[in-house]
């Protein structure tokens, strides 16, 4: 039977935990701003949805220190990779996908980092994981915002073709929000370091761009916008 989408995306992540650890710059920075936002609380129930290999869990364990933690992620390449660098005994790991999570345990905290934007349906998910709080609960995120990529999306539009990179959606709760410029040696480095962290599912119903169309737009690409891709985050909350 073919893989599911979700399938493939677990495999995909699972296959660059090691390269993802080392790579992955702006997931580790947005980690560290996201803990900024964090409430003050003392030892919370903190839910984590796609811990990848762990720059949000590091940041939950410093700031509460005690609190009761549940690590999660889709991939269990990526729990099992996160799970040997935290042996606390406060923090329990599992399996989990964010939009159907098998827990029928409540939390103060529901945290993720850089995961919603994989969600087939982000909004109904954030929805449906605020029944997870406890009174007064929050849930705290990052996730890619709508100007993500967004010269790259130009270039393939000018060029006719399909453009199934992430563009992030519209989330509420949005409190905070950054574009980064990041200046890549080429269109072909940036779409490299991207497939090396396991980030490369085109978005639903968009084929991989064939070699020689791939190459053209690269080059146009490079010309026009001299290896600039914008990643844009947004930073939210949702109450209970
Ligand atoms: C870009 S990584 C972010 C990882 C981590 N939060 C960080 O701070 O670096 C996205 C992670 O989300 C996971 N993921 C994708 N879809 C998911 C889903 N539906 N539920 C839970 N995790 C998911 C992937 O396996 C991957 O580990």
């Amino acid at each position: 039977m073919p893989l599911t989408r979700k399938e493939i995306i677990a495999s995909n992540f699972g296959r660059c935990a090691q390269t993802y650890d080392r790579m992955a710059a702006i997931q580790r920075d947005s980690a560290e701003t996201l803990a900024e936002l964090l409430p003050d609380i003392e030892k919370p129930d903190i839910l984590e949805i796609g811990c990848g290999t762990g720059f949000l869990t590091q940041e939950i364990i410093r700031k509460y220190p005690g609190a009761n933690i549940l690590v999660t992620d889709l991939s269990p390449s990526m729990v099992e990779y996160t799970k040997t660098k935290f042996t606390q005994d406060n923090i329990r790991f599992d399996v989990m996908d964010g939009e159907n999570p098998n827990t029928d345990r409540t939390f103060d905290l529901i945290v993720s980092n850089m995961t919603f934007q994989w969600f087939e349906n982000p909004e109904s998910s954030i929805a449906a994981l605020k029944k997870l709080l406890k009174p007064g609960g929050q849930i705290f995120f990052t996730s890619l915002g709508t100007n993500s990529f967004i010269e790259w999306r130009r270039t393939l539009k000018k060029l006719g073709l399909p453009e199934g990179i992430s563009t992030g959606a519209v989330l509420p709760g949005q409190v905070h929000e950054e574009e980064r410029f990041i200046y890549y040696p080429s269109t072909l480095s940036f779409l490299r370091s991207v497939k090396a962290i396991g980030a490369h599912m085109p978005r639903e119903g968009y084929p991989q761009l064939n070699h020689a169309a791939l190459k053209k737009a690269c080059v146009i690409h490079d010309e026009t916008f001299d290896g600039r891709h914008t990643w844009h985050i947004v930073y939210g909350t949702v109450k209970n």
